[in-house]
């Protein structure tokens, strides 16, 4: 790949573990200096550990991504410690498995507190930081097959993803004056913790049986035949992290095994 992420400035939300973690490790490999921002320090603390004994560079800092202050907070610290920010990942989020007439008003404003909001905060913040440097950046955003698809079990998780698609088109329009990018990339099924959740929902909810059914089930449908793992998203979130990346803006790439086809 062309270009190169040696020495660059990234800060990815949510990556004290899953694809988050996934995505810092990749970057952290190629050379990239990496902040691995979560709501769960002390995980974050590990991760980052594992990455610098590998030979990686990273710190950890504490972070609510759906808190502005916290998230000037964060971007402040990274400047401090690195000295600029070139690439930010809003990656954190959350889900919820809940059949369409049983989501309340509390489960939507929840999920897009963190999702939406959240999204649109980091892409602010970063900016505004990227604006002060002069130099341009790239700011990619998490989607899903579910910023692609309404699904009738997750829609207040649709729709928060729908938002961060929407966000990243908006922002791209927005910032490209200022030499900065904006896209995300759509994963499908990976397998994480977060789907651990997911499938205990569904058993409590008497939707799935068994153990896994429920990511088995929604599996079916992948064009390559079985799930992913954080590393297989990596490739495309590195490329975008990548000058190789500098003239894609605006865009959704999926890396979801070919689930979701648009
Ligand atoms: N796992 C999948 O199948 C899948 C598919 C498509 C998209 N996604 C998206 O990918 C992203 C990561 O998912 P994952 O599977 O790695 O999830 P995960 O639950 O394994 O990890 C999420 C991480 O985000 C952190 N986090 C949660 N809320 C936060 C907040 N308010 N501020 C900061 N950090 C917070 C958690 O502490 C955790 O470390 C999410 O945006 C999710 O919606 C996941």
């Amino acid at each position: 790949m062309s270009g190169s992420v040696k020495n660059k400035v990234v800060i990815v939300t949510g990556s004290a573990r899953g694809i988050g973690a996934g995505i810092a490790a990749d970057l952290a490999e190629n050379g990239a200096r990496v902040v691995i921002a979560d709501l769960n320090l002390d995980a974050a603390q590990r991760t980052a550990s594992k990455i610098s004994s590998a030979g990686g560079s990273a710190i950890a800092i504490g972070v609510d991504v759906s808190d502005r202050d916290i998230v000037r907070a964060l971007i402040g610290e990274t400047v401090s410690h690195f000295g600029r920010l070139d690439v930010m990942f809003n990656n954190a989020g959350i889900s919820q498995t809940c059949p369409f007439l049983e989501v309340t008003d509390d489960d939507f404003d929840r999920i897009m507190k963190i999702n939406g909001r959240g999204v649109l905060i980091g892409t602010q913040e970063a900016a505004k930081q990227m604006i002060v440097q002069r130099h341009g950046g790239k700011i990619i955003n998490t989607a899903s097959i579910a910023g692609k698809q309404g699904y009738p079990l997750f829609a207040h998780y649709c729709a928060s993803k729908f938002a961060v698609v929407a966000i990243t088109q908006a922002a791209a329009r927005a910032l490209a004056e200022h030499k900065i990018t904006v896209s995300c990339f759509g994963p499908g099924v990976v397998k994480t913790e977060l789907w651990d959740q997911l499938d205990r929902e569904f058993m409590e909810r008497g939707l799935t049986e068994k153990r896994e059914q429920a990511i088995n089930d929604f599996s079916q449908s992948i064009l390559l035949g079985r799930v992913s793992i954080p590393k297989d998203i990596a490739g495309v979130t590195t490329f975008l992290a990548f000058d190789a990346s500098d003239y894609v803006t605006g865009q959704t790439i999926m890396a979801d095994g070919g689930m979701v086809l648009i």
